[in-house]
């Protein structure tokens, strides 16, 4: 048996079919990951692996996105766009260091799993040239036909060039190629651009390693593996098809979730023991969510971490840079913002918190509102350990307020308070004994009374 050790990965997420969108098509999220990110997640990693992902021109984000995800891949920038085959050539010059297997995936395909790129490599230590991923479709509508011949790989045929027989088949092309590193640039280069679209697709590669004498086969996958998104239904579709797997895998992970359904997760969601969401919150990406917590209905949640026995919601919203500690109890119409919330600390109804670090035990009344932007910069406000900020109190930023400092109801506080002080920011109370009893009378004589003219 052949060592097939070394292997290239290149990946085409340049410009391909258009989403009507002006975000580049990889960038678009699925489970708040992008498309690009998810098919990085999948490729091979190994130290005999190299990775080479090809953008379109004026796509330094997509290119940025790679690196950020891999730091270990280069980047190739396809100038026109000319079809797949013309994308993986862009990376030329990865392939033609010349490792035993070249793997050439998609961005578009987000869904794919690292077992099945490996599996796909497995013919290529048999002798063949070739391996393409197929799957049945369910609507093979703009996909390429997988042809066989006589149980054979024997071409592929682009949507647009079929023929209405052809288009019958369901057997449809992934996306997902492993090619014989050692020929796969002979291969490559072969392909021309004679198709309804003057494209140089990547699925003449089947028709030319046949013609060379060579073996091309297909290695089949479910479909839902490799759903191609070239549109904002697909888009969905994926997400719907990934939200299912979050939502399994936390409940397999013993995450309680009353309805699963109606939750949304993101794919790097981190999960302690006994967590319990409940129907309605929506997760997105960064979030962390310790032993024991509870995340009531219609929260939402961004870039924030949850510690042990916390409890979030209902109708909360903890935007990036949240931290909460243990036993920390947000409640409802709260928003959070680059916050670090003490263990103990209590915020329970109708508050906005940004850019503030409140000690352990401290207590934010209903209606606490931290000030924290002059309408040019964002301020800090720091809260000391047990201090109480009465209801309905602004904190003017920056500002700080001592620990076990007491606020009075509706002040607003604009200068430091120190430890264990009390302040008061309103106007006096005038009482009138009897006021509102001749008030009344007052009204009510008025309206009795018949106006004149
Ligand atoms: C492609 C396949 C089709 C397959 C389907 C699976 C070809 C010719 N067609 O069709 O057989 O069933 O994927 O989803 O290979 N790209 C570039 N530069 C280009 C063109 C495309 O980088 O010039 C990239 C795109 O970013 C995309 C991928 O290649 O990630 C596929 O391109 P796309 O236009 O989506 O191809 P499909 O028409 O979906
Ligand atoms: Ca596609």
């Amino acid at each position: 048996m052949i060592d097939r050790s070394s292997l290239t990965v290149v990946l085409a997420a340049g410009e391909g079919t258009r989403m009507r969108s002006s975000l580049p098509k990889v960038m678009h999220p699925v489970a708040g990951r992008s498309l690009l990110a998810h098919v990085l997640a999948a490729s091979p990693q190994d130290a005999g692996a190299r990775l080479a992902v090809v953008v379109g021109p004026d796509h330094e984000a997509v290119a940025d996105e790679a690196r950020r995800v891999r730091p270990d891949a280069a980047t190739f920038v396809q100038t026109e766009r000319l079809g797949t085959a013309h994308a993986v050539l862009a990376a030329r010059a990865a392939i033609a260091r010349g490792a035993d297997d070249l793997l050439v995936a998609f961005g578009d395909t987000p869904l794919i799993s690292a077992a099945t790129l490996e599996r796909l490599r497995a013919p290529l230590q048999q002798g063949a040239a070739l391996v393409v991923l197929g799957f049945q479709a369910n609507d093979p509508t703009g996909y390429g036909r997988l042809l066989l011949d006589g149980g054979r790989l024997a071409a592929i045929r682009e949507h647009a060039d079929a023929s209405d027989e052809e288009r019958q088949v369901t057997l449809c092309n992934a996306g997902v190629m492993a090619f014989d590193g050692h020929r796969a640039l002979e291969i490559l280069d072969r392909i021309g651009n004679t198709n309804s679209k003057g494209e140089y697709y990547l699925v003449d590669a089947v028709a030319i390693v046949r013609d060379m004498g060579l073996e091309a086969v297909v290695i089949e996958t479910s479909e839902d593996e490799v759903r191609g998104i070239n549109t904002k239904a697909q888009l969905a579709e994926a997400e719907q098809v990934m939200q299912a797997r979050l939502r399994q895998a936390a409940l397999d992970a013993g995450v309680t979730l009353i309805a699963p359904d109606t939750v949304y997760l993101a794919a790097d969601t981190k999960f302690g023991n006994d967590v319990t969401i409940e129907p309605f919150v929506v997760i997105g990406p960064g979030v962390t969510i310790a032993d024991g917590a509870v995340i009531r209905s219609f929260s939402h949640l961004v870039q924030a971490s949850i510690g042990k026995k916390a409890s979030v919601g209902p109708f909360a919203r903890l935007r990036p840079g949240s931290s909460l500690g243990d036993g920390v109890k947000i409640g409802n119409f709260v928003e959070t913002k680059a916050v670090t919330l003490g263990t103990g600390v209590k915020i329970n109804h109708l508050s906005y918190v940004g850019d503030a670090d409140v000690g352990a035990n401290a207590n934010l009344g209903a209606g606490t509102i931290i000030c924290n932007y002059d309408g040019f910069a964002k301020h800090k406000t720091l809260i000391g350990k047990g201090a109480f900020v009465g209801s309905n109190s602004s904190l003017v930023a920056p500002v700080k307020i001592g620990e076990g400092a007491y606020i009075g109801s509706g002040s607003v506080i604009t200068r430091d308070v120190p430890d264990d002080a009390m302040a008061v920011e309103r106007g006096e109370q005038t009482t009138r004994e009897g006021g509102a009893k001749r008030y009344r009378e007052m009204k009510t004589k008025a309206k009795a009374t018949p106006k004149e003219g």
